[in-house]
């Protein structure tokens, strides 16, 4: 089954990266701006069609990201994505020296999901969060280094489990959260480079994805 919406899909960058102030993530990530039509690569405008087709397939499910299909599908098309060379643009492939840097490839006008890549430098690392929505990455470039936690109910924290390094080609798609909590960051001496793709507006992706969590090790707001 072939889906080519490219000529009736309105611009999937049209959307604005806004970031409000006094967001939880504003103090954490630096935002880049959004690419004009004419950077948009060819693997990226394949990865939009694949997802624009997994949701006509799923569009009889409540929430498609509790489709088995849907999260085989998205894992692969993550996979194959980021394993094309020419995905990414060498100013999307731009880190910052302040934190790790999130560059929007594509908002669907739907508001159903968008893409970014985030550019780690060394040292750099997400706080430690589960997620408002279904989100899936694959690293691109480098090595990132993921901790898992577990959420602890009763004390209203999270608790780290394990720590294991992420390398080039490595896929995780999790649905919406406190089943799922991580931090990743960058270990090594070396850039790295994750395409993620989260089920929210362009215009969310700051506000209505990481829900930031208390660790185990974090003394509780008095
Ligand atoms: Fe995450």
């Amino acid at each position: 089954m072939t889906y080519d919406l490219r000529s009736a899909a309105p611009d999937r960058l049209s959307v604005q990266n806004a970031q409000p102030a006094g967001t939880t993530q504003a103090a954490s990530v630096a935002l880049a701006g959004v690419p004009s039509r004419a950077e948009r690569s060819a693997p990226l405008m394949r990865l939009c069609d694949t997802l624009d087709a997994m949701f006509e397939a799923c569009s009889h499910f409540p929430e498609p990201s509790h489709s088995t299909f849907f999260a085989r599908s998205m894992r692969l098309a993550l996979a194959g994505a980021a394993a094309n060379p020419a995905l990414l643009t060498a100013a999307q492939r731009e880190g910052s020296i302040e934190t790790y840097r999130r560059h929007l490839l594509a908002a669907d006008p739907h508001g159903r999901y968008a893409i970014a890549a985030l550019v780690w430098m060394p040292g750099q690392a997400s706080p430690v969060h589960a997620h408002h929505t279904w989100c899936g990455y694959a690293v691109v470039d480098g090595t990132l280094s993921e901790t898992v936690f577990e959420w602890r109910g009763e004390e209203e924290c999270a608790s780290a489990t394990r720590t294991q390094a992420r390398n080039r080609g490595a896929v995780s798609f999790v649905r919406g959260g406190r089943g799922a909590i991580h931090r990743l960051g960058n270990n090594s001496d070396a850039p790295a480079i994750s395409l993620h793709i989260y089920g929210v507006a362009g215009t969310q992706m700051s506000t209505h994805v990481n829900d930031i969590v208390r660790t185990a090790d974090t003394p509780a707001l008095a």
